[in-house]
Formats: structure tokens, C-alpha cells, sequence
């Protein structure tokens, strides 16, 4: 499948299913490496980190555990800058190295609130990976921890990643075809 039609919109595969796993693969070898022996909580920002972080969890061999935030600022083909905060951060981050996951890092909005969020409440070290990041897009201060791949600025899906809610169980990551 070289390319999907999504509501009425087609897409041409960019980072083929193979080339995500060893990539994932990689990154958990790094954060073991890195983290051990820290008291990590690892953060997934719905819904778009879900298959990523079931992916890399499971490689994981640090002791830590695992919640999910759910934010969204973006309606269709582009980032609203709205963000609503929908479940909130009911787990303990005080003192603790908090690894938040991100499907893809974009225009950083929605880092910016989330790491603002975890300073407030106490947070020791905040880490940030992520599966993918358009660097021409990136306005955060932050600096991205973990990127498993940098791209342009296209909008992308599969993977976790949608358009309209549509696409993300497709397996490879495939971005907007210009028409
Ligand atoms: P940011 O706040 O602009 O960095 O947007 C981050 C969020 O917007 C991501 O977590 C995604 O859910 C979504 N997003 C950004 N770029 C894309 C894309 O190319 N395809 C699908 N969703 C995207
Ligand atoms: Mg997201």
C-alpha cells in the first residue's frame, strides 16, 4: 500500500512500517540506557502517542510506570493553538522524572502547556520523546529530547497519527500528497 485516500484525500507512504520499528527499537534503548535508575513515570499525550507508546513501553526495562493525558489542538489539516485539557493529571509527578510521549511535536503548543502543567505540580525532570518533529514548525523553548524522526512540514498520518479521526491504524506513516 503505497498510498490511501482519506476523505477524499490522498497520502503517499513516508516511513514504511519496518523503518518505524527499529526506529522505536532504538529510541528504548537510549531511554534505558539514559533513565536508569531514575523513578520514571512515562506520559502519553492523547490520542495520537497510543500505538507509539505501546510499542516502545514494551521494550522498556526501566522500573516505571505509565498515564496518559488527553489534549488537542488541532481541528482537520491544522493546529486551532485551542487547547482544552479533557483528563487531567491525576498521577503523582512530584519529584519524579516524568517522560511525556508525544505522537508528533508540530508547532510545540501543546508541549509548552504540558510541561508548564508538570512544573507547577512538582515535576523533577521533564523528558520529552517523540515520534516525530517538524523542526520548521517548532516554536518551543524546550529542547526535544528524543526525536525518532524529523520531518518537513507536511501533514502526516497512520500510526497513531489522524486526519478527522480517521487512519490511525494504518501501520506506516504516509503524509499528504500536493495536488
Ligand atoms: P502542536 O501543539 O502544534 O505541536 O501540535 C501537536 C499535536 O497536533 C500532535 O500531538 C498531533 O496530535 C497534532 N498534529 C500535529 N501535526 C500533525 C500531523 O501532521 N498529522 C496529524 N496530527 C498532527
Ligand atoms: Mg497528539
Amino acid at each position: 500500500m503505497n498510498q490511501v485516500t482519506v476523505r477524499g484525500r490522498r497520502f503517499i507512504k513516508s516511513i514504511g512500517e519496518k523503518e518505524i520499528e527499529e526506529r522505536v527499537s532504538e529510541l528504548a534503548t537510549s531511554l534505558n540506557r539514559d533513565l536508569e535508575g531514575e523513578d520514571v513515570l512515562f506520559l502519553g499525550i492523547l490520542n495520537g502517542s497510543f500505538i507509539f507508546l505501546a510499542d516502545l513501553y514494551r521494550e522498556i526495562d526501566l522500573e516505571s510506570d505509565i498515564s496518559f493525558l488527553k489534549l488537542s489542538s488541532y481541528e482537520g489539516l491544522t493546529s486551532t493553538g485551542k487547547i482544552k485539557e479533557l483528563i487531567g493529571f491525576d498521577e503523582m509527578v512530584e519529584g519524579r522524572t516524568v517522560v511525556v510521549v508525544e505522537d508528533i511535536i508540530d508547532t510545540g503548543r501543546t508541549l509548552n502547556k504540558i510541561i508548564e502543567d508538570l512544573k507547577k505540580k512538582g515535576a523533577g525532570r521533564v523528558v520529552i520523546v517523540t515520534l516525530l518533529y517538524k523542526p520548521e514548525a517548532y516554536h518551543g523553548a524546550h529542547r526535544i529530547d528524543y526525536a525518532g524522526f524529523e520531518i518537513p512540514n507536511d501533514f502526516v498520518i497512520g500510526y497513531g497519527l489522524d486526519y478527522d479521526g480517521l487512519a490511525r491504524n494504518l501501520r506506516s506513516i504516509y503524509r499528504l500528497a500536493e495536488e
